[in-house]
Order: C-alpha cells, then sequence, then structure tokens
C-alpha cells in the first residue's frame, strides 16, 4: 500500500511517499526559513501563501523521484492539526482534491503522532511499547506509546515547550530565527562551567517540566552582563553553552526517569529539540551506561517532514481506518486520537 503524505502545519512544505512493503520511497521538503527570517517569526499569512506556490511542485517532484505516478498511490494522508490553521488548509485541500480525484481513501493525521513515530521510518527501528520524548517548538512531553494511537502521558510542561525557550533565549542573546538551531551553533564556541544557569525541577519527584524560570534566569544573567560590560561574543557563547547545557539535564533526567518508572529499555526522542547535537550525544552517552536503547529519527525527519505524516497514514490505513472530513484542527489534544488496536 503506498500513502501520499502531505504536511503544512507551519512553515515547511513537506510532501513524501511511503509504501508498507518497500518503505519510505521518497521525500521533499521546502522550508520557510529564509521568507520568515526578516519578521524574526512565522508569519502565518506568508506561510499559507507560500504552501500554496510550493505543494504541487513538490508532489511532482516526488512522484518523479519514486518513479511512479498518482495512479498507484493507494490513499492520501495530511496533517489535520495541530498547526496553523490557514497554513493546514492548503494541505488539507490539496489533499482531499487529490483523494476526491484519484477516488482512494482520505486520511486526517495528527502532527504529534507523525513526530512520535517518526523513528520508525529507520531501518533500526524501536518496538512497541517504548518511551517516547516529544520536544518540539510547541511541546515537551513524555509518552509511554503502547501502539498507534496508544499514548500515556507521563510528563508535560507547566508552561514553555523545549524548542520555544531555546527560540526564546536564542532571542535574549541576539541570534536570527530560527533560534534553537543558531544557539547550538554558537554553543559550540562556549566555555563551560564560566557562568551558571538552573535546571528547573530537575529534581522533582514527577515527570512535568517548566522553562519559562530559565528564559527568565537567561534575561537576568545577560542584563547582569551587559551591566558589567561583559556581554562579549565569547560571554555570549558562554551563555548559550549553559543554557543548552541546563536543557539538556532536564531532559535527560525526566526521560531516563521515565524509563526507570515504566521498566522500558526503549527511548525515543522525537521533535526539532531532538536534532540537537549536544542531547544527542549526550542521551547516547547515558543509554550505554544505563545498558538502554535510545533512538532518534534521522536527522531530516526530527523537525517537521511529510515522511511521517505518510508513515503514520499508511499505519492507520492498514488497519483500516479511513477519514473522508474535510478537516483542520488548529488545537487538537494527541489525547484524543482513538488507539489502533492491530499496531503494525
Ligand atoms: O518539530 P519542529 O520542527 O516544529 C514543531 O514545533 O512542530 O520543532 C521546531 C523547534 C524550534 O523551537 C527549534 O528552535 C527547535 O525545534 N530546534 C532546535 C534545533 N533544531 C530545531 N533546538 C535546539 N537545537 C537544534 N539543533
Ligand atoms: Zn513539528
Amino acid at each position: 500500500m503506498q500513502v501520499l503524505g502531505i504536511e503544512t502545519s507551519c512553515d515547511e512544505t513537506g510532501i513524501a511517499l511511503y509504501d508498507t512493503e518497500r518503505g519510505l520511497r521518497a521525500h521533499a521538503l521546502h522550508s520557510q526559513v529564509a521568507l520568515h527570517a526578516a519578521y524574526g517569526g512565522v508569519v502565518p499569512e506568508l506561510a499559507s501563501r507560500d504552501h500554496v506556490r510550493r505543494i504541487i511542485p513538490l508532489i511532482e517532484a516526488v512522484m518523479r523521484e519514486a518513479e511512479t505516478t498518482l495512479d498507484a498511490v493507494d490513499g492520501v494522508a495530511y496533517t489535520q492539526g495541530p498547526g496553523l490553521a490557514g497554513a493546514l488548509l492548503v494541505g488539507a485541500s490539496v489533499a482531499s482534491a487529490l483523494a476526491l480525484a484519484l477516488n482512494k481513501p482520505l486520511i486526517g493525521v495528527h502532527h504529534l503522532e507523525g513526530h512520535l513515530l517518526s523513528p520508525l521510518l529507520s531501518a533500526d527501528k524501536p518496538a512497541f511499547p517504548f518511551v517516547a520524548l516529544l520536544v518540539s517548538g510547541g511541546h515537551s512531553q513524555l509518552f509511554f506509546v503502547r501502539g498507534v494511537g496508544q499514548y500515556e502521558l507521563l510528563g508535560d510542561t507547566f508552561d514553555d515547550a523545549a524548542g520555544e525557550a531555546f527560540d526564546k533565549a536564542a532571542q535574549l542573546l541576539g541570534l536570527p530565527y530560527p533560534g534553537g538551531p543558531a544557539l547550538a551553533q554558537l554553543a559550540r564556541q562556549g566555555r563551560a562551567g564560566v557562568v551558571r544557569l538552573p535546571r528547573p525541577l530537575i529534581d522533582a519527584p514527577h515527570l512535568h517540566f517548566s522553562f519559562s524560570g530559565l528564559k527568565t534566569a537567561v534575561l537576568t544573567l545577560v542584563r547582569k552582563l551587559q551591566h558589567e560590560g561583559r556581554f562579549d561574543d565569547q560571554t555570549r557563547a558562554d551563555v548559550a553553552l549553559e543554557f543548552e547545557a541546563a536543557v539538556v539535564d532536564v531532559l535527560a533526567a525526566k526521560a531516563f526517569a521515565a524509563l526507570r518508572q515504566t521498566q522500558n529499555r526503549q527511548l525515543v526522542v522525537a521533535g526539532g529539540v531532538g536534532a540537537n547535537q549536544s542531547l544527542r550525544s549526550r542521551f547516547a552517552g547515558e543509554a550505554v551506561a544505563l545498558g538502554v536503547r535510545v533512538y532518534f529519527p534521522e536527522m531530516a525527519f526530527c523537525t517537521d517532514n511529510g515522511a511521517m505524516i505518510a508513515l503514520v497514514g499508511a499505519l492507520r490505513m492498514a488497519d483500516g481506518v479511513r477519514d473522508y472530513t474535510f478537516q483542520v484542527k488548529p488545537r487538537w489534544p494527541l489525547m484524543e486520537l482513538e488507539a489502533v488496536e492491530r499496531a503494525a
């Protein structure tokens, strides 16, 4: 079964073709980073217009790369939410029109389920059940994943998401949008232990997060350094390194505590912050020491992409799930998803 996946929830147009037997056949992505950079963040109307411009050429490119045609597609999957309403509508419209024209099933996919299951796109993949740390621009959550649609929320953030904290700290350091990767790059020049930031809730007896206090601590530190005339390039790099270390320390402490709590030995790290190299090496090192396995999606599938949407569409369609409604859900709690009994 071949499923075309369409992702347009935010500032990336992602298209992919996933085959339940042969795996990922082709994928293509257009990032709008350059388009929004001048504004310091995503401008929703510009995002929608750019999805309109890119979506058809990208679908054509994926068909060419897979050396197939739309007639061979068995179903169309699109990101139904959460995300920007106008941006989601572009993907929903094109997916619905295609499904109607081809007389093939249509399915609306939850964006976060895409991130959660994205490690299943790799050859070396985890088996259910596993613990998943989902760290993106809008979410910092820990789940116990029993199967497709079977997600038990173990921990959540009380305020900011990890990616949001990266973006805000980057802004305070005068870095351009998107902040996370820019801050990580600056941190490479940082010296460890020169400045100190808190590790919020690291010792708390639960699996929840809080990052807004860390953001305030960065603001206070930056002001102090500026006041003392010490806010030079080297010191900015020192702050970036300490900030990254603080977030990674907290995420690692909670994620490995979740493994202990569930007595599970497989950890999946998904979402944009999972692209962070310092996080990856820290988690990989700790996993070896503890004798557990940690799975990251391939770098290309860490941030938003069409492959994870095509994958979820295929997993759900293979179990008979169909959804012909034209709908977008800008706000959509993951816990509202229905479980798929026979997980693939
Ligand atoms: O999953 P994603 O692409 O979009 C959603 O939020 O769904 O995640 C984007 C987030 C942004 O906050 C971005 O700053 C962060 O992931 N991010 C990073 C890195 N790459 C992306 N944060 C830290 N280090 C990175 N290398
Ligand atoms: Zn995302």
